[in-house]
């Protein structure tokens, strides 16, 4: 429920595309339906002379049997959004139940559905439009809309089944149905509110198909050719020879119609991504702009003994949701000197992750930097773009993030994913790209001929391992790690950091570590910061702040894990 309850908050309308879109087809709908009031013709009535030119009484002059065309364009709009809307649908709800019932049921049901999806997919749509439409001449326009609708499912029962193979085996799924919800719900309320924005698309590219098969069969004389429709005015158009005659007018209205029409569905089925995807939705809120503030502790560029790698002042990060903006970072400001180990502890949700993210530029929409700055070896990373900023990835920082073993691409080898970084900057002789590979393989412990499986041959472990190893490859002077090992049972996790732990002291790369665990980071680190909803509360040596938790949050913590030592 809350599903769909947070999909209809989206601000769908405030997007200029779905704007544009809804407002063409409502005034297309306006025309269809206002039409006895905004003309008093007849549409079908033969009362005035041949192609009439164009004139205050017949602003689209008249066909060649005396019909005024300006009646029949609006007319024309009334039934051919009706085959719009009407076969859109029929072939909708085709599509869904179809796709539906194969994904959830899955064994006999999902063949024979999936079999009748492929012959439906290579049937020739236009060729079987035309074939059936012939026997249903002349009975209005309800074969056509059945004819259309019948021919345009499959394509939509095609992409349905495979995101709903696809929500089935996500975690939300599993656990609902692991907590008993019967089949009907888990359909429902846990399936479909995801799928609702790529249901709508659907509808929209099933209404578009419907209109312009209509107007391809009316032109070509297919269906019933005494109807009022765009298509069917295209067809008497063409027939009585409108454009021989210089009654371009004739073929023009209609014409531009069903392009108009078109446009519309079109706008609105791109905007519909932004449903099923909220996070592409900017919000309502708009982000103050960057308030570009100087450093408040001025760096001496000269005293480089000074100078820390990594430089973060006053830096305010935010999200702009429907509700307003979400201040997620505050004002923080973090030293990381070359080679140090910084722990950031916190807890959940408290802007650890998103103060990686803005530090790292990887910050996507809704979030943005509202003010402060970040510099590394005193380039300001925030103020970089493009090139500029690809040149820095990885030779000058490396991210690992929270389960960042699944960024290891499934059908490609090993090898190939830790040469990617190396190649994109300019490694390309293939013995140093191997010699590099195994010896990076040998820093993170992982045994050479590994470079040749695939992801899935690896365990867990491994994998986390590989990606540090690819973190690793071009030596940057800083590595932010997000909890990069909080998926990994406790004896691996502790083995990997031990080899972090070497690595840079052996190689003197600064690391930023990101976790909730504040006892594995007062072992590992230099220095642990402290953070407390959006703010760096509490700074210090970790031996220090391990003595004297001074903010009440750390002692907090700190009283969270039972001594060692002492009366039990
Ligand atoms: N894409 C987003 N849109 C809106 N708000 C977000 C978004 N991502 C994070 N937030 C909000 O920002 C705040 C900080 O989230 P963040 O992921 O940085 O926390 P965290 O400390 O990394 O938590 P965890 O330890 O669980 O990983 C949270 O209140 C969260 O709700
Ligand atoms: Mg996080």
């Amino acid at each position: 429920m809350s599903g769909i309850r947070s999909l209809l908050r989206q601000p769908f309308f405030s997007q200029p595309r779905a704007l544009t879109g809804g407002g063409i087809l409502l005034t297309l709908l306006l025309l269809g339906l206002l039409a006895p009031v905004i003309t008093r013709y007849d549409p079908t009535s033969l009362e005035f002379g041949a192609f009439m030119p164009l004139s205050g009484a017949h602003p689209l002059g008249t066909t060649a049997i005396g019909q005024d065309i300006f009646a029949q364009l609006l007319y024309g709009a009334r039934l051919t959004l009706l085959v719009g809307a009407v076969a859109g649908l029929i072939a909708t709800t085709l599509s869904v139940a179809l796709g539906l019932s194969a994904a959830y049921f899955g064994g006999w049901i999902d063949e024979a559905i999936n079999a009748l999806i492929n012959v439906f997919l290579v049937l020739p749509g236009l060729p079987l439009v035309i074939i059936a439409s012939a026997f249903l001449r002349g009975g209005g326009v309800w074969p056509v809309i059945i004819v259309i609708s019948f021919t345009g499912w499959a394509w939509g029962a095609r992409v349905l089944r495979s995101q709903a193979m696809a929500l089935r085996e996500r975690d939300f799924v599993q656990a609902a149905v692991a907590s008993g919800e019967g089949a009907g719900r888990v359909v429902f309320m846990e399936i479909l509110p995801n799928m609702l924005g790529l249901i709508a698309a659907n509808f929209f590219g099933a209404a578009l198909y419907a209109v312009l098969s209509e107007a391809g069969l009316s032109f070509i004389g297919v269906g019933d050719v005494s109807l009022v429709t765009w298509g069917t005015m295209l067809y008497w158009a063409q027939a009585k020879g409108a454009l021989l005659q210089g009654a371009w007018w004739w073929v023009a209205a209609p014409g531009l119609g069903i392009a108009l029409l078109g446009t519309a569905f079109a706008f609105l089925n791109f905007s519909i991504d932004q449903l099923g995807n909220p996070r592409l939705a900017r919000g309502r809120a708009t982000l103050p702009a960057r308030v570009q503030r100087p450093p408040s502790t001025p760096i001496d560029p000269q005293d480089s003994a000074a100078q820390p790698l990594l430089a973060v002042r006053d830096l305010d990060v935010g999200y702009a949701s429907a509700g307003g903006v979400v201040r997620a970072v505050r004002q923080v400001s973090l030293d990381v000197a070359p080679g140090e180990f910084l722990g950031l502890a916190g807890e959940s949700g408290c802007g650890k992750s998103t103060l990686a993210f803005a530090v790292t530029r990887l910050l996507a929409p809704p979030g943005a930097v509202l003010g402060g700055s970040v510099q590394l070896m005193g380039q300001d990373l925030l103020a970089l773009s493009g090139e500029a900023l690809r040149q820095v990835r990885w030779r000058d920082f490396s991210v690992v993030f929270q389960a960042s073993m699944n960024v290891l691409n499934p059908v490609l080898k090993v090898r190939e994913q830790v040469y990617d970084a190396m190649q994109a900057h300019g490694v390309t002789d293939p013995k140093r790209l191997d010699a590099r590979a195994r010896e990076l393989f040998g820093l993170v412990g992982v045994r050479e001929q590994y470079l040749d499986a695939y992801p899935h041959q690896l365990s867990g472990g491994m994998k986390q391992r590989v990606v540090i190893a690819t973190a690793l490859a071009l030596e940057p002077r800083l590595i932010v790690m997000d909890e990069p090992t909080t998926a990994l049972d406790v004896v691996v996790q502790r083995q990997i950091l031990q080899e972090i732990a070497q690595i840079r002291t052996r190689l003197g790369i600064a690391v930023v570590f990101i976790t909730h665990d504040l006892s594995l980071l007062v072992e590992m680190s230099d220095r642990v910061a402290i953070m407390y909803a959006g703010q760096v509360v509490e700074q210090a040596p970790a031996h220090q702040l391990y003595a004297h938790p001074k903010h009440p949050y750390t002692q907090q913590l700190m009283n969270a894990f039972p001594p060692m030592t002492g009366p039990r």
